[in-house]
């Protein structure tokens, strides 16, 4: 039964307080895959999923900034590359961090694990640093257009799309032989190229170097990060009014940036990118531009746009939602985010259409459903053929696909997902001793 799997993977994958993406590939605490990965805890185990949360906020930075990784001191530093020694820098809490960012969906993820078992304590907890998160990004990142500037293209966490094929273009790749791990556990053709890491060390690097405060050769307003934000705005003001606080503040937020998004970021039917130096539209074919669909103020005949793109474009008829749109000389069904579907990209659209079009909605659903089913919960998946590609046991792609069997009431789920976890033995008393200090 899918269900029992997907516990058993957030089982062996849980490391005291959070959980690992991927045992071997991504052996730390990664940002938006927590606030996935909550989601889908949220159905089985409400306490993980806001230890989750707790923990990565719990290495929170002074400007309020979420690390995109949070290192484990007891993982070796060989084990993933770039590790602590080459971001050289930590949280106060005393953790080892990078120094960029992610998609900050942390506020949604934080309301869905709310609204699955209320907790006012805990949106007590985290409002705040939620709060503070959002402040750095519309500060420190803020570009000309009111938009967040993304400076790494890991911090889109679409790594390798190719809608930064130009902009990385720019940079000067550091020196051959970057030290990656990543190809002792995936194959080579299914990851970024080694001149794709020259870049990104040297761009990180050069980062680094300015004490994480001044963006390089590098910064892009991204239409999921943006979207990310603005959705996040409006889950902020479901937690104020939760709270008892003031959500207009939050309301008001998100509708400035989604019409600020409209302005400068949509065309013919799809969000794109804004290169920020040159001002240049990087006019691309990448699923980020459906997910501004997330948004619950877009105007109505921009969704039907998006909609139609969705289905002539992305083909998303066959239930998958590829990552880059099939049909361009760009597209590679295989290749980390350059055309694969995955979990949480297609989750992100099927959250965005579940009220507009549930019909799209739980074609979608059927779609991630059926992938695992055949494949396995597999890190990304062939979009024609559903094959899996990547890693295997992959967390956000198990407890997203929780997230939908809980919602759609799909085959197999069984009456109490807890006690699946409890029959697995998973909900030991140790759940909040973890390697990160908790907020
Ligand atoms: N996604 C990146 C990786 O592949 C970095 O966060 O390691």
């Amino acid at each position: 039964m899918i269900a029992r799997e997907a516990v058993r993977v957030l089982v062996a994958n849980w490391d005291g307080s959070y959980t690992v993406p991927s045992r071997r590939l991504y052996p730390h605490q990664w940002s938006w895959d927590s606030a996935f990965i909550a989601i889908g805890n949220a159905r089985w185990s409400p306490r993980r999923a806001r230890s989750e949360l707790l923990s990565l906020f719990g290495a929170q930075w002074r400007d309020g900034r979420v690390p995109h990784i949070v290192f484990n001191p007891s993982v070796p530093d060989s084990a993933y590359f770039p590790g602590p020694e080459f971001w050289d820098v930590r949280a106060p809490s005393g953790s080892a961090t990078s120094g960029i960012v992610q998609p900050p969906v942390h506020a949604i993820a934080a309301w869905q694990v709310h609204l699955a078992e209320p907790d006012t304590t805990f949106l007590r907890r985290l409002y705040p640093r939620l709060v503070a998160q959002q402040h750095f990004l519309r500060t420190a990142r803020r570009s000309a257009d009111g938009l967040m500037a993304i400076v790494h293209p890991w911090e889109s966490g679409m790594d390798n799309s190719p809608a930064w094929d130009i902009p990385l273009a720019a940079v000067a790749p550091g020196p051959a032989g970057v030290a990656r791990r990543d190809l002792t556990h995936v194959s080579p053709d299914e990851r970024p190229t080694d001149r794709d890491y020259e870049r990104y060390a040297a761009l990180a690097r050069a980062y680094r170097d300015t004490g994480y405060r001044r963006a390089g050769a590098f910064a892009v307003e991204d239409p999921l990060f943006n979207a990310a934000y603005g959705a996040s705005e409006s889950a902020l003001a479901k937690i104020a009014a939760a709270c008892g606080l003031d959500p207009a503040p939050h309301h008001a937020e998100a509708a400035r940036v989604t019409a600020a998004m409209v302005e400068h970021l949509y065309d013919d039917g799809l969000f794109h990118s804004r290169d920020i130096d040159s001002g240049i539209l990087l006019r691309s074919h990448s699923a980020a531009g459906l997910v501004p669909l997330i948004l619950p103020d877009l105007p109505r005949e921009i969704v039907n746009a998006l909609t139609g793109t969705a289905l002539d474009r992305f083909e998303i008829k066959r239930g998958l939602l590829p990552s880059f749109a099939p049909g361009t000389p760009e597209f590679d069904p295989v290749r980390y985010w350059r055309g694969p579907s995955w979990i949480n990209l297609t989750w992100l659209v099927w959250h965005g259409l579940r009220h507009r079009r549930p019909d799209l909605a739980e074609l979608l659903a059927e779609g991630m459903i059926r992938a695992v089913s055949t494949a396995g919960f597999r890190e990304y998946f062939d979009p024609f053929t559903a094959e899996g590609h990547g890693c295997g046991d992959f967390s956000w792609s198990a407890a997203l696909v929780l997230d939908i069997l809980a919602q759609h009431g799909l085959d197999g789920v069984p009456t109490s997902l807890s006690q699946v976890g409890e029959e697995l033995g998973s909900l030991a008393e140790s759940d909040d001793v973890g390697h990160h200090v908790l907020a």
